[in-house]
């Protein structure tokens, strides 16, 4: 047995989660190697709209997002919470370089093997940039960061990860991340927008088999790394999605009465049709998210769409 991975973050959680009522397993567990090749895999299936609405955005109004943080006379930090593989991020920090000539990135990720990814193709792509990865939480690569650099800041936080968490925590996060900047910095955040309840679901349950594979790796991932055993093809992917609260939940249900042990000799005992709680995917109307901005304490600037209005990129003031 490996003393190092016993004590882990990871198996603390994960048994945790697994040993409450109802289970759950938390979403940021997602992103090993193999989930991140899933995320990238999902976010070009038909059936995923956000990225196209995002990109779309982006790649259209990346200029006037950046003429809207006109109070950031001179250079400022690009700072990414969640990064992933940046290929919309893309656009905004060629156009801030345009503007520019220079610039500093720091992208930030849970995923070590993004936070590389990022490191060594982005200075290539954009030759200017100046690529400081931080693979970790959020909040204690902030902490890291604010060693790093005291310029003015744009903060990412795209792709409606947000909506990983419920409306509720996001407000506590937006507060907490307010202790890491200063007044006059920025904020850029994806947001999912409520829309037709089927277009939603079909997302989260696309043809191919995407999501459920995305989801079902994460018992993969705990095989791998805590020496379960778990048995992926005993357990169903079941999303859904409720058009009154936006909230739309991932669950893997148990098919039959099972055990799962771990290398530690933990037992966790499944009955016939128990679910766990994999993640939401939280869906916003724009009066919602003016209204969260002002709870967490942020000077709404101005909003961005996709031509279908189906996706929103807010820009918002500290
Ligand atoms: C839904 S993906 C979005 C990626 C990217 N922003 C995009 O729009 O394509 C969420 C990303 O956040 C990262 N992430 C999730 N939880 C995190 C945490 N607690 N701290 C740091 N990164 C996290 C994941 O590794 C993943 O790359």
């Amino acid at each position: 047995m490996n003393t190092t991975l016993v004590d882990s973050p990871f198996r603390t959680d994960v048994l945790q989660g697994l040993s409450a009522s109802p289970k759950y397993l938390l979403s940021k567990y997602f992103y090993d190697a193999r989930g991140d090749e899933l995320f990238g895999q999902i976010m070009r299936c038909p059936e995923y709209y956000l990225t196209r609405a995002e990109a779309e955005i982006l790649s259209l109004q990346s200029g006037a997002i950046l003429e809207r943080c006109g109070g950031m006379q001179g250079s400022f930090d690009i700072v990414e919470l969640g990064a992933g593989d940046g290929s919309k991020t893309v656009f905004l920090l060629r156009e801030a370089l345009r503007m520019q000539g220079s610039g500093r990135y720091y992208p930030i990720d849970i995923s070590p093997g993004i936070i590389n990814y990022l490191s060594q193709t982005l200075s290539t792509k954009l030759p200017g940039l100046e690529v400081h990865g931080l693979a970790g939480e959020y909040f204690a690569m902030l902490e890291q960061m604010q060693a790093l650099t005291e310029s003015p800041k744009l903060v990412l936080f795209l792709g409606a990860t947000v909506g990983n968490m419920l409306p509720e925590e996001a407000a506590e996060f937006f507060q907490q991340l307010k202790t890491y900047l200063r007044p006059g910095d920025y904020l850029l955040v994806g947001f999912d927008l409520k829309k037709n309840p089927q277009t939603i679901l079909d997302a989260y349950n696309d043809k191919e088999g995407l999501t459920k594979a995305f989801n079902l790796n994460l018992l993969q991932r705990i095989n791998r790394e805590l020496g379960a055993d778990f048995k992926p093809g005993q357990f169903e992917h079941f999303p859904v999605y409720d058009p009154l609260s936006g909230s739309c939940k991932s669950y893997l249900i148990s098919r039959c009465s099972q055990r799962v042990i771990f290398d530690d000799d933990t037992v966790i005992e499944f009955e016939r049709d128990e679910p766990i709680y994999m993640e939401v995917s939280q869906k916003y109307s724009k009066t919602e998210i003016q209204a969260l901005a002002l709870k967490a304490g942020y000077e709404p600037v101005d909003a961005f769409f996709d031509c279908r209005h189906q996706f929103t990129d807010v820009l918002w003031r500290v």
